[in-house]
């Protein structure tokens, strides 16, 4: 018969039987809104029991109401009572307790997701995306720290949504850490099961690099957003590629997590940005960092400085205290032109909190998705319509508008508005504006190869950032490409844009080869003693390693958008190759059930083992991808994969696709159905 006391006993990893004290929660740290919970008695009960796991019984009766009380109120049971009382930041490596570099080099990185500068609501363990949890609660933080401390270099630590299920014995050559967020059976696999998983203590939403424990703050989507905007300037308003979007409007909503990378990015490409944003402590924020000009509350304020700057073709960010609909709406009716639109609210959860419907402020939002979620939900949908009709007449008044993989024309659709779709009934054909991997980053960077590689210099030290920009310039090529010499000059300016929030962290999007040979040189110059060690990974929102229909396979047109082969492809690959960590998601920045994702890490300590994994496995990271997108006969991914099949001949080898022509294929189909028809 089983019993505490044995139970106790037979973990030498565990949480303390002494009762922590519980924190001081200060005030103006921004908090998660409470997470609507479907459960019933039953459910409850399971809830509780299930996060009275994690400590020893002597704790349970004081723990149990507190964790009741918690559910009750914010839907979830966080464990507040666990959290740190010390500041959570990204230390340098050093300063943290470990067996193996890898497990004090993740806890870099799990800590810089939850620094109060960096993540969106700290105390409730999201980094971004309104919803995107590091861990779901704070045992598990702590029990993970115990074991990350306790980790050597021939263990691997199993962490299942954010759960820690222990260290099992494996090898040299094996990830330190395999983590999945999210992941459901499919009948199960919707956002309301979900959610019940996730009350219940059982499931979690990694987002991307929240779960995946790699996120660098905003600066690692401000590459991403940079590019963006100005390949939609190069496509639509005719911009060439030495010219930048001096003399440009481009409005949006959203300086959160992601979204704040929106103003920052159009500085750097010298156009002129107005981004509304309801919250007003996420604009203080972006003020602090520099990463916005500006903010007014006042409309006619912001279109008058917009116009003079344009006018002037200077730069300048204005943020917009309100709301998007009533921007859109004010530009409407005064008959102003906006050259490129979008938005970045959490449309990828409208419903909970991710999108401000007009008429309320931000305070208002909170009260009435905790009092009357009903009324919530159909001013959401009222709001959306009136967003849509907004947009739409920008659109026909000449403006690009383009989605930006927050769900936004899926959210509009689910509100009502079925015309947003292509076939004006269901979303199987897609929408009828283009969402920006669609029609930008989709073809002209991903189906190359091009995604958001990144670093840490794990030692803390800006001069280590610094040698690795420099390092990192010195392998590109920028005439080979526009999409180098576009990466060359980021890179080139990155310190002087100011872009760390956070650990010393840098983004430059790259292409598989480019990536693998700035690894080899840092970890080189690791060796070498030049910088200390670093830590490699990426976005999810990449070539390789996610599978989205709504976003980052959104180019794909061969019927496979709806599969998530590569996805897994990616993640099992990385593993068996030997990347320190590899990770694989439910939901990314899209929702549950609408994409799966994968990301990795992989620590550089200066030796000839790790140049080994680096040679087989960061190429292999993105070509998954663009043998995929080749395979979807994606263009430019077809000239990239013939590329790679003659640079390494005897070593790597990509199927690529025969092309049929659309001839044969209509003959064919005509000459069935004629046959059909004669026979009768
Ligand atoms: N930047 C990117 O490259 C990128 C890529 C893919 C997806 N996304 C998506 O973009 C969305 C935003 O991401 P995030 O991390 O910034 O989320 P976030 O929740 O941190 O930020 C969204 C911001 O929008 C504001 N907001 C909500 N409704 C508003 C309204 N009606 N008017 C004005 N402001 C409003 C919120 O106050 C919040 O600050 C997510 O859905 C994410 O998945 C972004």
């Amino acid at each position: 018969m089983t019993d505490n006391l044995s139970i106790f006993n037979a973990m030498k990893i565990k949480l303390s039987d002494e009762l922590p004290e519980y924190p001081v929660l200060k005030e103006n740290v921004r908090r998660a809104p409470k997470r609507e919970v479907a459960l019933n008695e039953r459910e409850i009960k399971l809830a509780l029991k299930n996060a009275l796991r994690y400590v020893p019984e002597s704790l349970h009766e004081k723990l149990a109401p507190e964790f009741l009380d918690e559910l009750m109120t914010y839907g979830r049971i966080y464990g507040y009572r666990f959290m740190p009382k010390e500041r959570i930041y990204g230390k340098p490596i050093d300063e943290y307790k470990g067996k193996c570099i890898e497990g004090k080099a993740f806890q870099v990185m799990i800590d810089n997701n939850l620094d109060h500068e960096v993540a969106l609501y700290p105390y409730e363990l999201v980094t971004y995306g309104e919803t995107g949890q590091v861990c779901q609660n704070w045992m598990q933080y702590q029990l993970i720290k115990k074991y990350l401390e306790e980790l050597t270099d021939e263990q691997t630590l199993a962490v299942l949504s954010g759960h820690p299920l222990g260290l099992f014995k494996s090898h040299k050559n094996s990830p330190r850490v395999i983590i999945s967020n999210g992941l459901m059976v499919g009948m199960f696999d919707n956002p309301q099961d979900w959610a019940k998983a996730t009350a219940m203590g059982c499931s979690s939403y990694g987002q991307m690099t929240a779960g995946g424990w790699m996120y660098i703050g905003p600066q690692g989507i401000v590459h991403g957003t940079f590019n963006t905007l100005i390949n939609a300037g190069r496509k639509e308003l005719g911009i060439t590629d030495d010219k930048d979007l001096a003399g440009h409007l481009f409005i949006t909503s959203g300086l959160g997590g992601m979204s704040g990378a929106q103003a920052k990015a159009v500085e750097i490409a010298n156009g002129v940005g107005i981004i509304a944003e309801v919250d007003y402590s996420r604009i203080e924020t972006r003020l602090t960092q520099g990463w916005v000009s500006m903010v007014t509350d006042n409309l006619e304020e912001a279109f008058e400085i917009a116009r003079e700057y344009l006018y002037k073709k200077q730069t300048i960010s204005i943020a917009y205290h309100g709301n998007i609909v009533d921007l859109l709406e004010y530009a409407v009716d005064n008959n102003i032109h906006v050259d490129l639109l979008s938005d970045q609210t959490s449309c990828h959860v409208p419903y909970d909190g991710g999108y401000c419907p007009k008429g309320l402020t931000f305070k208002e939002r909170t009260e009435l998705l905790n009092s009357n979620r009903e009324k919530f939900v159909q001013m959401v949908n009222k709001s959306l319509a009136d967003h849509f009709k907004a947009i739409k007449t920008l659109v026909d008044r000449g403006t690009y508008f383009f989605d930006y993989g927050n769900a936004f024309m899926k959210a509009v659709f689910d509100a009502g508005m079925k015309e947003i779709a292509k076939n004006g009934k269901d979303t199987s054909e897609g929408f009828i504006f283009p969402s920006y991997v669609e029609d930008i980053m989709g073809p002209m960077l991903f189906d190359y190869g091009y995604g958001p590689f990144r670093w840490v210099c794990l030692s803390g030290k800006p001069e280590d950032l610094h040698k690795t920009d420099l390092a990192a310039m010195s392998v590109i090529d920028p005439n080979r490409r526009g999409q180098d010499r576009d990466n060359y000059i980021w890179i080139r300016d990155a310190k002087k844009n100011k872009l760390v929030v956070g650990t010393q962290a840098r983004i430059l999007y790259q292409d598989a080869l480019g990536r693998r040979d700035i690894a080899l040189k840092f970890n080189d110059m690791v060796r070498k003693g030049e910088i200390g060690p670093v830590m490699l990974g990426r976005d999810h929102h990449d070539t390789g390693g996610t599978d989205s229909p709504f976003r980052e396979t959104s180019n794909i047109y061969d019927g496979s958008n709806v599969t998530a082969d590569m996805a897994v492809h990616c993640f099992a690959g990385n593993a068996a190759r030997g990347m320190s960590l590899v990770a694989l998601h439910n939901g990314g920045g899209v929702g549950i059930s609408k994409a799966i994702n994968g990301g990795f890490g992989l620590v550089l300590d200066g030796s000839k083992r790790v140049d080994e994994i680096i040679k087989t496995s960061i190429p292999w990271d993105t070509m998954v991808g663009v043998s995929r997108r080749s395979w979807a006969r994606n263009e430019h991914s077809i000239e990239t994969t013939i590329e790679y099949n003659k640079k390494f001949v005897g070593e790597d080898h990509i199927t690529i696709p025969f092309l049929a022509k659309d001839e044969i294929i209509e003959e064919t189909l005509k000459n069935y159905k004629n046959k059909g028809e004669q026979n009768g």
